[in-house]
């Protein structure tokens, strides 16, 4: 009989990409994707733990799962992901309806591990550190989990260790994956009708296969014809190199908006975070890319609240904020997290963090309405993805990963179509397609 799995994916892009191969690879056990999970045999439950209540949300979840199937037949839990990592063993004491635990590295033995408790009915955690295996195994199953914008994982892991983040303890040391393992992958993704590619990694600019780096990466791949757009996330100003820079100039297809993450505008509080660059060096990088193409915009992910942070470094944040006119952008307050350097430092008053969060929030909006603002009336190439839900037109995204809503065709989805812009609102652009018209786009 075939099984019904369901999985429920928290987090970054990682995880998306992670939970995708889930699928891909327990269909060989038959397992199948199912997107009900009151239909489901098996649930599965792909965590995060870079902020807190993460746990608590799992068992939240779990809960819930509870209590839909206490009249019927109990499905498969399995607990994956950073919080499977982070907890392993705790999770099976403290929750019973938890049947599997398996961590980020130990993907490629979900079958057997499934297949062995259903023989034994002995409750497992899975995690240790085995990327190596876990990306060869990853190689010999196809990804069918392609669309026409997908995700490629190319590096995991991190060697940074900023003082407030537990990614290199749940994802483990950095690792790049075999360089020809990844265009094979692109490859068959492409082949499959895949017309946009982000390459992912924790720090996806570290990546390093026996001297081949991203922007050797980029350019391979911009080879194949049918691959319209590239892009990569999340990079870390200290890889921004000179390489990865002088692509821009010569690439096709490498798109214009660039993910960087800053965190904090003071040097002073980037020096307590261990995040190994300066704000110079960060206004550097910028710089040298606008002298590339002006067109180039940043976003970025900004940490409010972090400990030390006096009204001075907060005030420095919003004036990089200004400067560099960051879009698409990501703000949260601290988060203590167990395990890291800072997770016992004396937190500033809750009010002011508030505060400062709501004063960020509303300058990066700003400057996403600004800049959608700009493009009314004008003509954008629009990448389309899909039909929206009552099938009536068509959800595509510009070059700057903007959502677009317009009048277009089932037969428009994979194409780049030329767009006029007539209504915005902060995070969605709304207008017609010009197909067919003369005009020129921007
Ligand atoms: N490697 C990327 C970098 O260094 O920029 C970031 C990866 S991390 C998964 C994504 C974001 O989560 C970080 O950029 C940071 O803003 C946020 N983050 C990480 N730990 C956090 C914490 N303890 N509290 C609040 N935000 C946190
Ligand atoms: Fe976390 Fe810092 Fe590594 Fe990014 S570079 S994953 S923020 S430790
Ligand atoms: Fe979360 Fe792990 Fe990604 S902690 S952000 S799922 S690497």
């Amino acid at each position: 009989m075939n099984q019904k799995i369901f999985i429920k994916t928290f987090g970054c892009q990682m995880n998306e990409y992670d939970s995708n191969r889930i699928y891909d690879t327990v269909k060989k056990i038959g397992y199948f994707k199912t997107d009900n999970y009151e239909d489901a045999n098996c649930f599965l439950l792909n965590t995060c733990h870079i902020r807190d209540k993460a746990k608590e949300k799992v068992y939240h979840e779990i809960g819930r799962v509870k209590k839909s199937f206490r009249l019927k037949k109990k499905p498969l839990i399995i607990v994956a992901g950073c919080v499977a990592q982070a907890e392993n063993q705790e999770m099976l004491k403290r929750e019973p309806f938890i049947d599997l635990v398996i961590g980020p590295q130990s993907y490629h033995k979900i079958n057997d591990t499934i297949l062995d408790y259903i023989k034994k009915n002995k409750k497992i955690e899975e995690t240790e550190f085995d990327v190596v295996s876990k990306f060869d195994y990853l190689s010999k199953i196809k990804n069918d989990s392609g669309k026409v914008s997908s995700f490629l994982t190319i590096q995991e892991g991190c060697d940074k260790f900023c003082h407030f983040c537990v990614v290199p303890y749940t994802r483990g040391p950095e690792y790049s994956r075999p360089f020809k393992q990844i265009l094979s992958e692109a490859k068959y993704l492409i082949d499959n009708g895949t017309k946009e590619i982000i390459l992912l990694g924790q720090n996806v600019n570290a990546y390093n296969y026996q001297g081949l780096k991203l922007s050797n990466l980029i350019l391979e791949i911009e080879k194949f014809s049918k691959i319209k757009r590239i892009r990569y996330t999340t990079s870390h100003p200290k890889d921004m190199t000179d390489d990865l820079i002088e692509v821009y100039k010569t690439s096709k297809k490498l798109m214009p908006l660039i993910h960087l993450p800053v965190q904090s505008g003071s040097n002073k509080i980037l020096n307590l975070m261990n995040r190994k660059h300066n704000i110079e060096e960060y206004l550097k990088i910028f710089d040298n890319l606008k002298k590339i193409n002006f067109n180039i915009e940043f976003s970025s992910d900004f940490i409010i609240g972090y400990p030390g942070e006096e009204d001075q470094d907060f005030e420095n944040t919003l004036e990089l904020i200004r400067k560099v006119k960051f879009i698409n952008s990501y703000s949260f307050i601290f988060s203590p997290r167990p395990g890291t350097v800072a997770a016992d430092l004396k937190l500033i008053d809750k009010k002011i963090s508030m505060k400062r969060l709501e004063k960020i929030q509303n300058l990066l909006f700003e400057n996403q309405i600004s800049k959608n603002k700009y493009l009314k009336n004008k003509i954008i190439n629009v990448l389309v993805e899909n039909l929206t839900e009552d099938k009536t037109k068509v959800f595509g995204r510009s070059e700057y990963m903007t959502s677009v809503i317009f009048n277009g065709k089932k037969e428009d989805i994979g194409k780049i179509v030329p767009v006029e812009i007539r209504e915005i609102n902060r995070s969605t652009l709304f207008g017609i397609s010009t197909i067919n018209s003369n005009q020129r786009v921007a």
